[in-house]
């Protein structure tokens, strides 16, 4: 079975999308760089071990990420799992997990890359928003696209109503993305580009073409 590492920084409410899963991996860590991380605890319950390497207690950047990849790599992961993970990662971090480290952003990327998407989805006026999960690059919130879920902007939405409308669809769709990974049906060519495996279609689910396949 394969492994997966699940990075988190607060709630952990896609972790425990993923935990709830059936995805052919065992989630075989949790490890935040917030020691308040609610998603600690909830990860515990469930018997994930659960580590906290604090960013606040390195002198720069990549002594933190130096720290994180070596306590992901004592763990032998197949696939690391950003989820919530609310820190900026170096190159040399983003190097070593090319094409086996997965991040969900809450907009439809290329749109709202960066914070507040759902604030600023409102104030754009669009009708549609979304969540994407991507392949992880060095562009922030710009890797190759692997699945997407739109949902409609409503009259009279508020941030926090568009947020949780989002959230259902990144509970569905993260957890859908890390089982055709681990499936072995899901991986990123040397081009950079997301290559699925023939007829990987799910109902409701927009989903990027098979470029190149
Ligand atoms: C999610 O909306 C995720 O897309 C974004 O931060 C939020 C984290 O929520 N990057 P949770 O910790 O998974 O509940």
């Amino acid at each position: 079975m394969k492994r997966i590492v699940i990075l988190i920084s607060g709630r952990g409410s896609n972790m425990e999308a993923l935990l709830n899963a059936d995805m052919g991996a065992s989630v075989a860590a949790v490890i935040s760089n917030n020691p308040a991380a609610a998603g600690l605890a909830t990860a515990r319950q469930r018997g994930v071990a659960a580590a906290i390497i604090d960013h606040r207690t390195f002198g720069d950047r990549p002594a933190f990420d130096a720290a994180l990849a070596a306590e992901i790599d004592r763990h032998e992961p197949d696939l690391v799992v950003l989820a919530g993970f609310m820190r900026i990662l170096t190159e040399t971090f983003v190097r070593r997990y090319r094409g086996r480290m997965l991040n969900i952003h809450p907009s439809l990327l290329p749109a709202f890359p960066g914070l507040d998407t759902h604030r600023r989805a409102l104030a754009s006026g669009a009708r549609i928003h979304g969540c994407t999960v991507h392949f992880v690059t060095a562009a922030l919130d710009h890797g190759p696209i692997v699945i997407q879920a739109a949902v409609p902007v409503l009259p009279g939405d508020t941030e926090a109503r568009l947020a949780a409308r989002v959230l259902v669809e990144e509970h569905r769709i993260y957890p859908q993305a890390v089982r055709w990974y681990c499936e072995g049906r899901l991986t990123l060519g040397a081009d950079d580009i997301v290559r699925f495996d023939a007829a990987r279609t799910a109902d409701g689910v927009l989903i990027s073409p098979p470029l190149g396949a």
